[in-house]
C-alpha cells in the first residue's frame, strides 16, 4: 500500500505513468497534481478518471500551502515528480518560468517531503524524473554515464540540473530517501506538438513546411514513452535509495534521418506517392546553443534492475504515427487554442 503523489500527470510522460500505476496497483492511492499549463491535458487521462484509486487535484507545485495540505490530507509517502516546463525552445524565450517551476517547484516538494517525513523516513521515497540534457552535448563518440559531470547548455537543462542537485542535497543533508533518473528523448502518444515528432506529423497532415533546425545533423537517443513509464515503475520499486539510473533506448538518430523515416511512414499511411512529405522539409535558422549529440548508456538499469526497452524504434514510430492519425480530434483541440500564437512566434 502506498499513497503516491505524481506531479505533472496531465503531461506527456506523466499521463503514461499515471495510467500504468492506476491500472497496475489497485491498492495504491494515486494522487495526480498538475496546474494544467498549456502542456497539461486532462483528456490524456480519460481512461482512469473514475478509477477508485485515483484522484486529480489542480495544484501548482510552487504553492507551498497547497502542497502541505495535499501531503497531510492524503498521507503522501511517495512522490514521483515529473511536473516541469519541458521545452528547450520555450526556455530560450522565457528562462524565468523554467527557474520558477523546475527549481523552486522541486524545492517546494522536497521541503514538504522532508517536513512531513522527518519523524520517520522508513518506507518513504522522493523520486525525481530528470533528463539526459543535464550532461550537455557529446561529440561523435562516447555516452552519458551516471557519473558523467553535469554541463547543461540551455536554460531548460540548467534548471533541470539545478533541481537534480537540490534532490541530492536533500538526501545528503537531511537523509531524505531519493531516487533520480535521467532519461533520453521520449516519443509516443499524447506528446504536445511543439516537440519534433508530433510537430512534424501534424505539419505533414496539414501540408505545412517541416522546420529543420540547422543542417539537421544533431543526434538524439529516442525511447518509447511507455518504456519510460515501465522504467519508472521498476526504479521506484527496485531502485536503491540515493542512486541515479540512466534511462535510454540505445537508439540514436540524426534529426534528418529520423524526419525522413516519419515522412516515409506518413506517405504510406496517407497513401501519397513516395517522396511527397519529404518535399515539405525546410531548413531554418538553428536553435541557439543547439546541443549536438545526446547518447545515454542505460546498462546500469539493465544489469542491476533488469529493465530494457520493449519496443524497437521501427515498431514504436509506426505505433506513434497510428495513434496521432487515430486521434485527430486530440490534435485538433490542441492546435486550435494558444498554440497558433506560439507557432507563429517560434517559426515566424
Ligand atoms: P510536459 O511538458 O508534457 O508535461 C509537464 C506537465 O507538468 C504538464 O502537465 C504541466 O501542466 C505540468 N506543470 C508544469 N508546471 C507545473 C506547476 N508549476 N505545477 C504543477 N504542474 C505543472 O513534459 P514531459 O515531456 O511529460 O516531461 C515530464 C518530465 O520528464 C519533466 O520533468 C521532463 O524534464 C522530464 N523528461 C522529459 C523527456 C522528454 O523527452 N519529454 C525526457 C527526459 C525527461
Ligand atoms: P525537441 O523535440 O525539442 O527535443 P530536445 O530539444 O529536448 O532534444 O527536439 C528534438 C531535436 O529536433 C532537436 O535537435 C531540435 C530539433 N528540432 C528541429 O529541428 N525542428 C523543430 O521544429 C523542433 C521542435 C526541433
Amino acid at each position: 500500500m502506498k499513497n503516491i503523489l505524481i506531479t505533472g500527470g496531465a503531461g506527456f510522460i506523466g499521463c503514461h505513468v499515471v495510467k500504468l500505476f492506476v491500472e497496475k496497483y489497485p491498492d495504491y492511492t494515486i494522487v495526480n497534481i498538475d496546474n494544467l499549463t498549456y502542456a497539461g491535458n486532462l483528456e490524456n487521462l480519460k481512461v482512469v478518471e473514475t478509477a477508485p484509486n485515483y484522484k486529480f487535484i489542480k495544484a501548482d507545485i510552487c504553492d507551498r500551502a497547497h502542497i502541505k495540505e495535499i501531503f497531510e490530507t492524503y498521507g503522501i509517502d511517495t512522490v514521483v515528480h515529473l511536473a516541469a516546463e519541458s521545452h528547450v525552445d520555450r526556455s530560450i524565450t522565457n528562462p524565468f518560468e523554467f527557474a520558477q517551476t523546475n527549481i523552486m517547484g522541486t524545492l517546494t516538494l522536497l521541503n514538504q517531503a522532508k517536513e512531513s517525513w522527518k519523524d520517520d523516513m522508513t518506507g518513504k521515497m522522493f523520486y525525481h524524473i530528470s533528463t539526459d540534457e543535464v550532461f550537455g552535448s557529446l561529440g561523435d563518440s562516447g555516452y552519458f554515464l551516471e557519473d558523467t559531470s553535469y554541463d547543461p547548455q540551455s536554460p531548460y537543462s540548467a534548471s533541470k540540473a539545478s533541481s537534480d542537485h537540490f534532490v541530492r542535497a536533500y538526501h545528503n543533508t537531511y537523509g531524505l530517501p531519493v531516487l533520480v533518473t535521467n532519461c533520453s528523448n521520449n516519443y509516443g502518444p499524447n506528446q504536445f506538438p511543439e516537440k519534433l515528432i508530433p510537430l512534424f506529423i501534424n505539419n505533414i497532415l496539414n501540408e505545412k513546411p517541416l522546420p529543420v533546425y540547422g543542417a539537421g545533423l544533431n543526434i538524439r537517443d529516442w525511447l518509447y514513452v511507455v518504456d519510460h513509464a515501465r522504467a519508472i515503475d521498476v526504479v521506484l520499486h527496485k531502485g536503491k535509495v540515493g542512486e541515479t539510473y540512466n534511462i535510454g533506448g540505445f537508439n540514436e538518430w540524426s534529426n534528418i534521418d529520423l524526419i525522413k523515416v516519419i515522412c516515409r511512414e506518413m506517405d504510406n499511411k496517407l497513401q501519397k506517392p513516395a517522396g511527397t512529405s519529404e518535399k515539405l522539409i525546410s531548413y531554418v535558422t538553428d536553435r541557439a546553443g543547439h546541443d549536438m549529440r545526446y547518447a545515454i548508456d542505460s546498462s546500469k538499469l539493465k544489469e542491476e534492475l533488469g529493465w530494457e526497452p520493449s519496443l524497437q524504434f521501427e515498431e514504436g514510430i509506426v505505433k506513434t504515427i497510428d495513434w496521432y492519425l487515430d486521434n485527430l480530434d486530440w490534435m485538433e483541440r490542441i492546435v486550435s487554442g494558444d498554440y497558433q500564437e506560439y507557432y507563429n512566434k517560434q517559426y515566424k
